[in-house]
């Protein structure tokens, strides 16, 4: 993660991008215990020590995102012919590592995280922390109880069974329903394989939470932020990185 100076400082949040460039030239700033008054060097923001008025900071950039994820952009880090959702992003978080948390199939919007954190992005993901994910479906057909009770025994998708999950039936129509369900587990098109098995088409899928995460309704399509303390905090309790209060 080799960023400038400048840019490593100010993204720390120690002041604007012209006051840091003012503490650099006037020797306030030291890498490695030298004095270094260029503010375009590059440095490694993971392993470089940073000291600010001679005393040592933490130097390392970690961000966490909140991205309302739209249909029609994949979840990867890039892609040579479709747009990613890294693309949605200042170039700044390609910068500093910050990564996905998991992915989303390229038609199914709502709430997708980003970290730079590679031992959060890990656990968060890991099976065995059980981190649990709440979608909307929009279904052809009409669900019913019996369909619930299937999801919740856990249904037989071939390679895997998926765990027991939660279906709330929304509207039950003749040509479409609604519906949400939990599930607490990550794989490939999971959702829509578990709509599959029981004889419904997924026509439109939307992640409305990532553990303790509900996505913010002040977001549109496409728009991002960054998580308060709060949030972070929260989501590393889900990893397991922090004790409950
Ligand atoms: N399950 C799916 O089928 N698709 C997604 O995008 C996410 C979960």
């Amino acid at each position: 993660m080799k960023l400038r100076l400048d840019r490593w400082l100010a993204l720390l949040g120690t002041g604007s991008r012209s006051e840091v460039k003012t503490w650099i030239r006037g020797g306030e700033v030291a890498v490695n215990g030298r004095i270094i008054r260029d503010p375009a060097l590059s440095f490694d923001a993971a392993s470089d020590v940073l000291s600010l008025r001679g005393k040592e900071t933490d130097g390392r950039v970690i961000r966490h995102v909140m991205m309302f994820k739209p249909a029609g952009v994949l979840t990867a880090a890039r892609d040579p012919k479709q747009p990613t959702v890294m693309d949605l992003l200042p170039p700044v978080y390609r910068s500093i590592g910050c990564m996905p948390v998991g992915r989303l199939d390229k038609d199914t919007t709502g709430i997708l995280i980003f970290t730079c954190d590679g031992e959060m992005n890990h656990r968060l993901l890991s099976p065995g922390r059980h981190v649990e994910k709440r979608y909307r479906a929009l279904t052809e057909g009409k669900l019913t109880e019996k369909d619930a009770e299937a999801f919740a025994a856990g249904l037989e998708l071939g390679d895997f069974t998926a765990r027991s999950a939660k279906l709330t039936i929304l509207k039950a129509g003749e040509d479409t329903s609604l519906a949400e369900t939990v599930i607490t587990e990550g794989k490939f098109h999971q959702v829509k394989r578990m709509f599959a098995a029981v004889g419904h088409e997924v026509l439109e899928l939307h992640r409305c939470s990532f553990g303790p995460l509900e996505l913010d309704p002040e977001l549109r399509e496409g728009d991002w932020r960054e998580l308060s303390e709060a949030e972070t905090s929260a989501l590393r309790k889900a990893a397991g990185m922090e004790e409950e209060a």
